[in-house]
């Protein structure tokens, strides 16, 4: 049995918000209303152009930067593109690879294993994105899953599944609300799949090692039961994490294992 972790919660801001002003007090009010928050691991993904702005705002530790994106090269020809050694030397921590938004607009889990060993090179954590576009009662959903896994790890060795986190995001419960977001028992599950695949790759300890998240509709109303029944050892939160109150309320419920 994994002994429960200190929750991970992970903000992903997406395109979100509109201004570098916008940003700076969104990262502000985060900042001030989460200070007496004990348990809980906080990473803010902002979209690029604010990360320099934001990572200079803050000397603190209880708070960590992340990307939602890097390039497979460290530097190069590759117009429009971010590497994570660029993103490491800006003070990030984490990437978010391979979201389905992403993954919509012709990204391969070919080329997520790519950036997810650059990541791994630039000394960064990648938060490597999986999950089904909708559930069949046939359960091909499983073998979608599968394949997204199995393909987007493939080339990690199992000592660096130490700083790889897989966030199950199922693509219908993404953008919606608490009641549309997959139950905490069948979330419990998902993850004992997602172990069992990786410990197929690998072994068991390397499976224990990954650190799994869930994401798609976590709000304050079922952050504690995702937390508790799912067995996750953290959220990635997209909508919820756009207003300092509700995302505050979010990380305390997951910290005290009981929904708000
Ligand atoms: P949501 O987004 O919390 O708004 O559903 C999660 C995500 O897309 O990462």
């Amino acid at each position: 049995m994994r002994t429960a972790q200190t929750p991970l919660i992970v903000a992903n801001w997406k395109m979100h918000p509109k201004t570098l002003d916008a940003a700076a007090d969104l990262f502000d009010a985060v900042k001030e209303q989460t200070v007496r928050i004990r348990g809980a691991h906080i990473v803010l993904c902002p979209p690029f152009v604010y990360l320099p702005e934001l990572t200079a705002m803050y000397r603190g530790s209880r708070i960590a930067f992340g990307a939602q994106d890097a390039h497979w090269e460290s530097t190069g020809s590759f117009t429009g593109e971010v590497s994570a050694a660029q993103l490491a030397d800006l003070g990030a921590d984490y990437v978010i690879l391979g979201h389905s938004e992403r993954r919509a607009m012709g990204e391969t889990s070919e080329t997520i294993a790519r950036k997810a060993g650059a990541v791994l090179a630039a000394g960064l954590s990648p938060i490597i994105c999986v999950g089904e576009d909708e559930r069949d009662q046939d359960g091909a959903y499983l073998a979608a899953v599968r394949q997204e896994v199995t393909e987007s790890i493939a080339g990690i060795g199992p000592k660096q599944l130490g700083r790889v986190i897989l966030a199950y995001e199922p693509r219908w419960a993404i953008g919606k609300g608490a009641d549309a977001a997959l139950p905490g028992d069948e979330l419990y599950a998902m993850v004992v799949l997602l172990r069992k695949i990786v410990t197929e790759m690998h072994d068991r300890a390397a499976a224990q090692r990954v650190r799994v998240l869930y994401g798609g509709s976590a709000e304050p109303a079922n952050a504690g039961t995702l937390i508790t029944r799912g067995g996750v050892d953290g959220l990635l939160v997209g909508h919820a994490s756009l207003r300092a109150e509700t995302f505050t309320e979010l990380i305390r419920a997951a910290v005290r294992g009981t929904d708000t």
